[in-house]
């Protein structure tokens, strides 16, 4: 019996929920063999008790195709994450928690970093849901390699795509190609609600929300239909960018989300054929920007070749290079930021009470300038007041 023997066998065991195996995800830690006793360990990042019991089942079978008796499988798995424990408004109260990934400006990465972050949230056990809310720029479906999918449609609503164990929608998956639609804060407001209102999420433990660039009506608009568990920031590193972020750091305490952190990204360049880190856009910006809003980086995401090729192709880099630094890098911050969660639902949630629109009765939101409470005002750069015409 040889180690390569083994591991060819293991290869036939896909990893649940997903099409590829574990030797490919990485997950097969240590291979032993003495004699005709075979200890395999194999440590993975999902707490589901069942996906640990498939993966040990379908490798014992395996390991005995090829002549093993006597195999001992382990199957290390992380500890299992609280429930949401959030209150106030939730328009979509099957999704347990909320992620929402914003930038100052467009073009920073968002899109990418919320597709990774997912598929690696997944990749760790988490049930979890992509939408796409960057209305003006839904690259989504490319990304995840959905691109010209159209959505089933069940009575009313719409049953989300899905790819690499995660359910995806986009606005980019309900217009025709190439379409384009002019928003206003009205219209704005209306997607974002049908979005989480009338797609037929499972029952997800997490909605990765990719909102698009800026501070206006959508973000407002999310933080009060749900309770947002949690505020990402992308940026890159230069001051300009920054400056953007701050902006959207700041919009995520005006809405008493609490923030997750800033991603890093365009941080460094991996030259692909040495490995040698490069600084293209400077470093070290960042961090006092963290500091700043009392809270941390948490992933520096260098320029990788394949970061770029992977989008535009549809094959995310967490889940087709999983051994990459770049990958390794998401699933660490996912890991991160899921514990983040579990702190926060375990310290009692969020609450989206607070910000809720303080229009009088009987007059409308939009007719006065879209939901004016005082985060509204301070926070909104885009004005709805008066041109949404529902007055
Ligand atoms: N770290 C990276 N390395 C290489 N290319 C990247 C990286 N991050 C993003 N890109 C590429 O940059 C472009 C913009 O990224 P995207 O995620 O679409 O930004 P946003 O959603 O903020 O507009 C895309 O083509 C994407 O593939
Ligand atoms: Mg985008």
């Amino acid at each position: 019996m040889t180690k390569e023997i083994i591991e060819s066998a293991l290869m036939n065991v896909t990893y649940p929920g997903f099409t590829k195996d574990i030797v490919g995800f990485g997950f097969v830690k240590d291979i032993n063999i003495a004699g005709s006793v075979v200890t395999v360990t194999i440590d993975i990042t999902s707490s589901a008790p069942e996906v640990a019991q498939q993966i040990k089942d379908e490798a014992t079978v395996e390991l005995k195709k090829v002549g093993v008796t006597n195999a001992t499988v382990s199957v290390n798995a992380p500890k299992m994450p609280r429930e949401s424990s959030s209150k106030g408004k939730n328009i979509a109260p099957h999704v347990k928690n909320f992620i929402m990934v914003s930038s100052g400006k467009g073009g920073v990465g968002k899109s990418t970093t919320s597709v990774n972050l997912a598929i690696a949230l997944a990749m760790q056990g988490q049930k979890v849901g992509l939408l796409d809310a960057d209305i003006y720029g839904p690259n989504i479906p490319r990304m995840m390699g959905l691109e010209g999918v159209k959505p089933e449609i069940e009575g009313n609503k719409v049953l989300p795509l899905k790819a690499y164990g995660v359910e995806v929608m986009s606005m980019g998956s309900l217009m025709e190609d190439g379409q384009s639609l002019i928003w206003r804060g009205s219209m704005i407001m209306k997607a974002i609600e049908q979005f989480l209102r009338d797609i037929l999420w499972s029952e997800l433990d997490c909605l990765v929300i990719d909102m698009p660039p800026g501070t206006g009506d959508a973000q407002l608009t999310l933080a009060q239909s749900v309770p947002v568990t949690i505020g990402l920031t992308v940026t890159t590193p230069q001051m300009v960018a920054l400056d953007d972020s701050r902006r959207s750091l700041d919009m995520f305490k005006k809405l008493n989300i609490p923030l997750g952190g800033i991603i890093e990204n365009m941080s460094g360049f991996i030259a692909p054929d040495t490995g040698v880190e490069y600084d293209i856009f400077g470093r070290g910006t960042t961090e006092p920007v963290a500091k700043e809003f009392g809270t941390k980086i948490l992933s520096e995401i260098p320029i990788e070749p394949s970061i770029r090729t992977g989008g535009d192709t549809g094959k995310p880099i967490v889940y087709f290079a999983p051994e990459s630094e770049t990958a390794k890098r998401y699933m660490k911050a996912a890991e991160e930021l899921w514990a983040q969660v579990v702190e926060i639902n375990e310290d009692g949630g969020v609450d989206n009470d607070a910000i809720q629109p303080t229009t009088p009765p009987g007059v409308s939101a939009c007719s006065t300038g879209g939901a004016s409470t005082t985060a509204a005002a301070s926070t909104s750069t885009q004005s709805s007041g008066g041109s949404c015409g529902c007055s």
